[in-house]
């Protein structure tokens, strides 16, 4: 079962600490011109992908706000902060999206309060919406990880989920999340790509995108194939996924990165190797084929096969497979003083 932070009526929204500032506009359609420039400016092809995908990025990835995702959310927390008491008073994510990881850990009872902030104004604006509908004491802004603009000593919890990854300066992120949070306060980032992990993700990923755009080639099988300008138009995201994708993570070089930027009790875990090996075929022929044609059987499939083989990964494979061989790393460390 899980908390509902909305159970203590003493509960406040935060404040913005600039409230002046107003958020750009998202730009869910880019021009051509746009999307030629974003491919040397990464900060740029952030925005553009972002708020592209901002409106239909739930659905894509099966993002919910109920007991599976909020067990998922706080599942990655708990394997490297399960031991901390809580509810936190006041948390920041960082690349929130859609707010899957904090309002997801907001339901789960991990924080009261709630400040989501994205480089992309399309996902702020998709992420409160998310929070008004829940109920959930959220402000949010748009704000770039590397200079968040929020005042030293803000906040007890700083979370992010599938950030680090695209931020191109990560030591300075750490710097700026170390700022923001009180002395003690604790930082957990959860679901990047390991260095090893992502070479057979994309690989796999690559392979069954081939495999099943060739075969659905077939006369006898016309009816599995997506239209070609979707199909043009994923080929496309994909390539300024190559641009917005910046980094993979050794665990051992990522905890050493989070000290270096002056973090204490840092650790790191990964996760997923198994299910990873399942997980990224399963996703990219959901994306090659019509929706529609994968029904129920195939959710369960999916969903059921995920979770047997990361319990496969967590009671065996974990003791005799080297961390850095998982696919998802996360980290946690803690602001000194206190
Ligand atoms: C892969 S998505 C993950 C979204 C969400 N955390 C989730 O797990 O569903 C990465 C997010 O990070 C944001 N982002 C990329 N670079 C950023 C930066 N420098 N500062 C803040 N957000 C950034 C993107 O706009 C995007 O929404």
């Amino acid at each position: 079962m899980t908390a509902s932070p909305n159970d203590d009526a003493t509960v406040t929204p935060p404040a913005a600490t600039d409230t002046s500032v107003v958020d750009p506009a998202p730009r869910p359609h880019a021009t051509a011109e746009e999307v030629e420039a974003a491919r040397k400016d990464t900060k740029l092809a952030q925005v553009l992908y972002h708020d592209w995908e901002a409106e239909t990025y739930d659905d894509k990835w099966s993002i919910s706000y109920d007991e599976r995702c909020i067990d998922y959310a706080r599942g990655r927390f708990d394997a490297v902060a399960g031991d901390q008491p809580l509810p936190y008073e006041r948390a920041l994510e960082l690349g929130c999206g859609t707010g899957f990881f904090l309002l997801n850990l907001m339901q789960g009872g991990v924080a009261k309060t709630g400040s989501v902030t994205d480089l992309s104004p399309g996902m702020v604006k998709v992420a409160l919406r998310n929070a008004e509908s829940l109920g959930l004491p959220v402000d949010g802004r748009v704000a770039d990880a590397e200079t968040i603009p929020y005042e030293d000593n803000t906040f007890d919890l700083v979370v992010g989920h599938a950030v680090l990854h695209h931020i191109p300066d990560v030591e300075k992120s750490l710097r700026e999340v170390l700022r923001v949070l009180k002395p003690g306060g604790r930082f957990v980032f959860a679901g990047e790509p390991t260095t090893v992990g992502n070479f057979y993700a994309r690989w796999l990923g690559r392979a069954t995108w081939e495999a099943t755009t060739r075969v659905t080639k077939l006369p006898f099988l016309a009816d599995w194939r997506r239209p070609q300008e979707e199909l043009d138009e994923s080929s496309r995201a994909a390539a300024l996924e190559a641009v917005v994708d910046i980094h993979t993570f050794d665990p051992t070089d990522l905890e050493n990165m989070a000290k270096s930027a002056g973090a204490d009790q840092v650790h790191a875990a990964t996760e997923e190797f198994a299910a990873a090996l399942l997980g990224w075929p399963v996703r990219t022929f959901e994306a090659a084929v019509p929706p529609e044609k994968l029904g129920w059987g195939w959710g369960r499939f999916a969903f059921g096969g995920w979770k047997t083989l990361s319990w496969v990964d967590e009671k065996v494979l974990r003791h005799v497979v080297p961390r850095g061989f998982f696919y998802n790393v996360m980290i946690t460390g803690v602001k000194p003083g206190n």
